[in-house]
């Protein structure tokens, strides 16, 4: 491409963008078409000849945007709600321009470097001890799955070279991500070896039905390796008991991993990092900046008090990939089952120094005092119940009537385009999720929301 043609059509996808991100809530928030109706519209096969780029500008207005969900889009209530903030969306078009790997220190220093230096402050905003070593994967199932690894490599050094004894034994509650099993799964632990400890009415991990899984497996001479906690479970926000789970790892040499994926950007606000007392003492936390830190997917930190046992893991170097640096400086690759790795804490870095500190930690204040004021609506309103504990930005609540109204009134209200909310089950009920988090969501959306729900009993 001629650079005088990119630098046009640059600015005319920056305006676009600008345009969007002003007026994302112009869109029904879901798109009100059935599976296969975009591939239906598209050619079946690429073009033999180049096309304009404004006609592929064009078909993205017309073809792609109808089709999508609009994840930017201020009520965008459903699963956790995510932000692709204007000083992130910058760094991404940097990146791609960029388009440099960060695999090696050497195969682009700043990669490695300013990922070191933004992890660093990132930990230091969330008062996680300072010894720990973060490095950036995709998403949160990957960061788990590698703290499951290095949980494995040290309870069973072997396993690098002869494979799993089918000995090991993984514990999580019930309500934890699916991300832990399928962990266990990729890892070749097997399902059979992973224990969905029970919760307790508000839905955290019973800690007495985990001392007494784990007795009941070294019983039977089974090897209990890790425990996977959750701050912020992602049914109900729930927050798992770090503090009694962490005496019963420290008394059996289980490895334990906090899941904060979406809770964790909360220990931000002084006030809620009491939430999260206890997680120095895990040996590996996750936290996603892509879900509720105002950067665009993907982003996903893994903290870990053994970085020694981690790189243990994963590390295999190849002829080719060694270097004169490779004593001095962290190479990445290490780290991990990946090789290339994109420039992802540039956009973090970006996110962190716009907002700063103070705003990130007033915007994120901000999303849990509304979801209370929903709350106090919610209950307010004698037709309707609020079913969880919400200590972050998460409202679980359903009509008091059948499961069928439930379910009816969530597809009316996702129908009508106004607002996108998801649902989960409770025991045994089938529950209304209304999760804020996105930067352009104002008090009104939420408002008008839960009016027109109520309008559509
Ligand atoms: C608590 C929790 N952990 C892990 C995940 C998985 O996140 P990711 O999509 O980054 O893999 C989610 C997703 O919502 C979650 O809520």
């Amino acid at each position: 491409m001629p650079p005088e043609e990119f630098r046009r059509a640059a600015a005319e996808t920056a305006r676009w963008i600008a345009d969007y991100l002003e007026n994302s809530g112009r869109y029904p928030v879901l798109p009100p078409i059935s599976p296969g109706a975009l591939t239906a519209q598209l050619p079946t096969a690429a073009p033999t000849q180049g096309e304009s780029i404004d006609a592929i500008l064009a078909d993205f207005d017309r073809l792609i945007l109808p089709a999508l969900t609009h994840w930017n889009h201020p009520r965008f209530f459903a699963y956790f709600s995510v932000s692709a903030s204007a000083p992130g969306v910058l760094a991404e078009m940097l990146t791609a321009a960029l388009n440099v790997n960060g695999m090696l220190w050497k195969s682009s220093p700043a990669v490695t470097e300013l990922e070191q230096v933004t992890l660093g402050w990132l930990r230091d905003a969330l008062e996680f001890p300072q010894t720990w070593f973060g490095i950036i994967y995709d998403t949160a199932s990957i960061s788990t799955m590698h703290a499951i690894a290095a949980a494995r490599e040290r309870a069973d050094p072997n396993v690098r070279n002869h494979g799993n004894s089918g000995r090991l034994i993984l514990y999580t509650s019930a309500h934890s991500h699916s991300s832990v099993e399928k962990a266990a799964l990729t890892l070749g632990l097997g399902q059979r070896h992973v224990r969905l400890i029970p919760v307790d009415e508000k839905f955290r991990m019973r800690t007495d039905a985990l001392a007494d899984a784990v007795a009941t497996d070294l019983s039977q001479g089974l090897q209990p390796f890790c425990v996977v906690a959750t701050t912020g479970t992602t049914s109900t926000s729930s927050i798992d008991p770090v503090p009694e789970i962490s005496r019963i790892a420290r008394q059996h040499d289980l490895w334990l991993h906090v899941d904060a994926a979406y809770g964790g950007p909360a220990a931000i606000v002084p006030e809620l990092r009491p939430l999260f007392n206890g997680i120095e003492l895990a040996d590996s936390v996750v936290v996603n900046p892509h879900k509720w830190l105002f950067t665009p997917i993907d982003c996903s930190v893994l903290y870990t008090a053994h970085p020694g046992v981690l790189r243990r893991a994963f590390s295999l170097s190849a002829e080719y990939l060694k270097t004169a640096e490779d004593t001095e400086a962290v190479n990445f690759m290490d780290y991990g089952i990946q090789l290339g790795r994109r420039f992802r804490s540039l956009k973090l870095w970006f996110v962190l120094r716009y907002f700063g500190r103070d705003r990130l930690a007033e915007m994120i204040r901000t999303h849990v005092r509304w979801a209370d004021q929903l709350a106090s609506l919610i209950e307010a309103n004698p037709d309707f119940e609020v079913c969880a504990p919400h200590p972050f930005s998460l409202v679980c609540f359903r009509h008091k009537s059948s499961d069928e109204t439930n379910r009816a009134l969530l597809d009316k209200i996702n129908a009508s385009g106004h607002a996108f909310l998801s649902h989960t089950v409770l025991n045994g009920k089938f529950v209304l999720r209304l999760a804020i988090g996105n930067i352009h969501t104002t008090w009104n959306d939420i408002l008008s929301t839960w009016e027109r729900i109520q309008s559509l009993c």
